[in-house]
């Protein structure tokens, strides 16, 4: 059989930041505009008035200090709050396909390969900017790959399960080169009018390389192992979608976007995936303290805190768990590959480390990985 590995990740980071400042006074502006506008029915009783945001629950409860978003100014505008990036024409590569591009160049010019040599790209992410024609297969020919292409969505478990996915292929024969692309324009399905969550998401866009391990270039990382699990949950849901046209008198309505009972998922998340871990690295037999690093799913600061405690049998340091989404805030699935890309450079031949990932669905992946000489 052949063997998976990954040759390369890529990152590509938008221009503009959100402070976690700026975020709660314009959110904080547009209450006071929301409760002015209903200061009758707030007066007789009818509606709650809207509470401020506060920066120092954010960080706290999350923390997320900041986020790099494509669009600022629509976000903070409490006109608007909302991105507001143009519709182009269809003679122009889509802003969902060009941010995954981008990433996937990083990622090929790491690997010394070139785009005409992989032979399938899947389009892993939360969600796809169309229905169709897929997301992977424009990539595919803005990047000039040969092969197939396609889109698969698994929340904030998309990566990992790309991942997974890729690398079946490879076992299989069915590919040789799969690049695996994560664009996650995540502000655009955050309610940024909702005190509970408008701080959460960020915008990035992120690729994983994975390939046969004859082609792959020096210093890539061996997969030791991925699993993959779902499990139903309603606490993490976004009912936008084609069927939503056939009952208009729920557009708009806030569940068309981005909801969630944070302190369940917090909860019910936690003891899934340290269980899900614990579980395969008995199977794999790699130790606690043969384990080098984790990049875990940048969703919570605290709930990292605790899988990794949990994993490890204390509290990990922030060189064993480090964290991206204090400056990324989540990007849903390119969280673990950032933390993975911008913190492996130090491994060295030998060494092990785990990419995880977990979400709505509820849904999580592992990927155990090992430097390559
Ligand atoms: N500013 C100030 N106060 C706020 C606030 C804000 N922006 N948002 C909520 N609060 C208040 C709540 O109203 C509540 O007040 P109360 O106790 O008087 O009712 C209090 O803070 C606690 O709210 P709660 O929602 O229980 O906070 P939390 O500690 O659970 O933190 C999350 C919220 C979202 C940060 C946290 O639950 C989380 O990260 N969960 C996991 C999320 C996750 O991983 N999702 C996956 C997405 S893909």
């Amino acid at each position: 059989m052949n063997t998976p590995v990954i040759s390369a990740t890529g990152l590509w980071t938008p221009p503009n930041s959100i402070s976690n400042e700026e975020l709660v006074h314009s959110y904080n502006v547009w209450a006071d505009n929301w409760n002015r506008e209903r200061a009758a029915d707030i007066s007789a009783g009818l509606i709650e008035p809207k509470t401020h945001s506060s920066v120092e629950f954010i960080q706290k409860a999350s923390g997320i200090k900041s986020r790099f978003v494509i669009d600022k100014a629509g976000i903070l505008d409490p006109d608007i709050m909302a991105p507001r990036i143009a519709e182009r024409p269809n003679d122009r590569i889509s802003v969902l396909a060009e941010i995954a591009v981008n990433a996937a160049r990083d990622a090929l010019e790491r690997s010394g390969r070139k785009a005409e040599d992989v032979d399938a790209v899947i389009c892993a992410a939360s969600n796809m900017q169309r229905a169709y024609p897929a997301m992977a297969v424009e990539v595919q020919d803005a990047l000039g790959c040969g092969g197939f292409a396609f889109d698969m969505n698994v929340a904030c478990s998309s990566a990992t399960f790309g991942i997974q996915t890729a690398a079946d292929f490879i076992r299989s024969g069915s590919a040789k080169s799969v690049l695996v692309v994560n664009p996650e324009i995540c502000s655009g399905h955050l309610n940024f009018t909702d005190r509970d969550s408008h701080f959460i998401f960020g915008d990035v866009a992120t690729a994983i390389l994975v390939e046969e391990e004859s082609i792959a270039p020096v210093g890539h990382w061996k997969i030791l192992g991925t699993k993959l699990k779902t499990q139903f949950s309603n606490n993490i849901r976004n009912n936008f979608g084609f069927l939503n046209r056939a009952a208009p008198e729920g557009i708009d309505a806030p569940d068309k976007l981005f909801v969630q009972e944070g302190r369940k998922v917090f909860k019910e998340v936690v003891p899934m995936v340290a269980n899900m871990i614990a579980s395969q690295m008995e199977e794999l037999d790699i130790k606690p303290e043969s384990l080098r690093r984790m990049w875990l799913h940048q969703a919570n600061a605290n709930m990292n805190r605790l899988i990794s405690s949990k994993v490890l049998g204390r509290e990990a340091t922030e060189d064993e768990s480090p964290t991206v989404l204090d400056t990324y805030a989540n990007t849903s699935s390119a969280g673990s590959i950032i933390a993975f890309h911008k913190n492996s450079g130090d491994f060295k031949h030998g060494q092990r480390g785990l990419i995880c990932s977990f979400g709505a669905g509820y849904s999580a992946g592992t990927v155990f990985v090992e430097k390559a000489a």
